[in-house]
């Protein structure tokens, strides 16, 4: 589904971020990458997505055996790749069904589909925001406009189920959540996860990993891959850190 060859990528004028990154991710897999603080985490989830901040200086990046290097943003979400953001912004005046329902019907019409029908389209928000035990009140909020840390996360995983992405990428979802949310946001995950579907999770703490298991556990630092293993290396880290890893 997703293959990464080498990239290599920097933020314009600036110092190379990611030095070398090679990552496969097949159907049905659920991928997490974990390591140091500023170590291109975040950086390497933008560049997948496609923000313009950061210029690939080398390697390639194919999505369902197409490179995708040149296609804009909107063109990777329309294709299903779906990135939550680590900071999400706010759109003041732009209701959260709002946003979702214009988002879905983008991604149709990109694909030649037509709009959802409106019964349709609220029979999905209806199932999915109650998997989420998000309030009907919440979804006529101004997007993510004073929502709290753990209610921007939750919507994120709304977004996710709504958009129902080929690739979806989570970036410290689990970050900031209480223990109720993080088993309902870790529940909306794995009603998401199918064979035909891929997971890649950004997290910083083995335990989102006790819900969601993953069947590769990568450590990113530096730019780079620096170890790839199974579920039992994100519990390795948790109890060594990564200083053994990193001499
Ligand atoms: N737009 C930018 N402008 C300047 N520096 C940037 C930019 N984006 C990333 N960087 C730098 O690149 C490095 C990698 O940042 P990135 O956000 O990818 O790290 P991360 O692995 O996600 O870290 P964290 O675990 O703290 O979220 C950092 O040193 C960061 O300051
Ligand atoms: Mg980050």
């Amino acid at each position: 589904m997703l293959n990464i060859k080498n990239l290599h990528a920097k933020i314009e004028d600036g110092a190379e971020i990611l030095k070398g990154i090679n990552l496969e991710i097949k159907p049905g897999e659920v991928h997490a990458i974990m390591g140091p603080n500023g170590a291109g985490k975040s950086t390497l989830s933008s560049v997948i997505a496609g923000k313009e901040d950061y210029e690939v200086t080398d390697g390639e990046i194919f999505f369902e055996g197409k490179n995708i290097i040149e296609d804009a943003p909107e063109e990777r979400a329309h294709k299903g790749i779906f990135l939550s953001f680590q900071y999400p912004v706010e759109i003041p005046g732009v209701s959260v069904t709002n946003f979702i329902k214009a988002a879905l019907n983008e991604n149709r019409k990109a694909n030649g589909l037509d709009d959802m029908s409106a019964k349709e389209m609220l029979s999905e928000i209806r199932e999915k925001s109650e998997l989420l035990g998000i309030k009907k009140d919440f979804l006529s909020r101004s997007l993510n406009e004073g929502f709290s840390g753990g209610e921007k996360k939750r919507n994120e995983i709304f977004q996710m189920l709504m958009l129902n992405p080929k690739l979806a990428i989570l970036d410290e979802t689990d970050s900031g959540l209480d223990i109720d949310a993080l088993r309902i946001v870790s529940e909306g995950v794995k009603h998401f996860k199918n064979q035909g579907n891929a997971v890649l999770l950004i997290t910083h703490y083995q335990r989102l990993l006790n819900y969601i298991q993953p069947d590769f556990v990568h450590v990113l630092a530096d730019g780079k891959i620096i170890k790839t293993g199974d579920k039992s290396l994100a519990l390795e880290l948790e109890e060594k850190g990564y200083d053994w890893l990193l001499n």
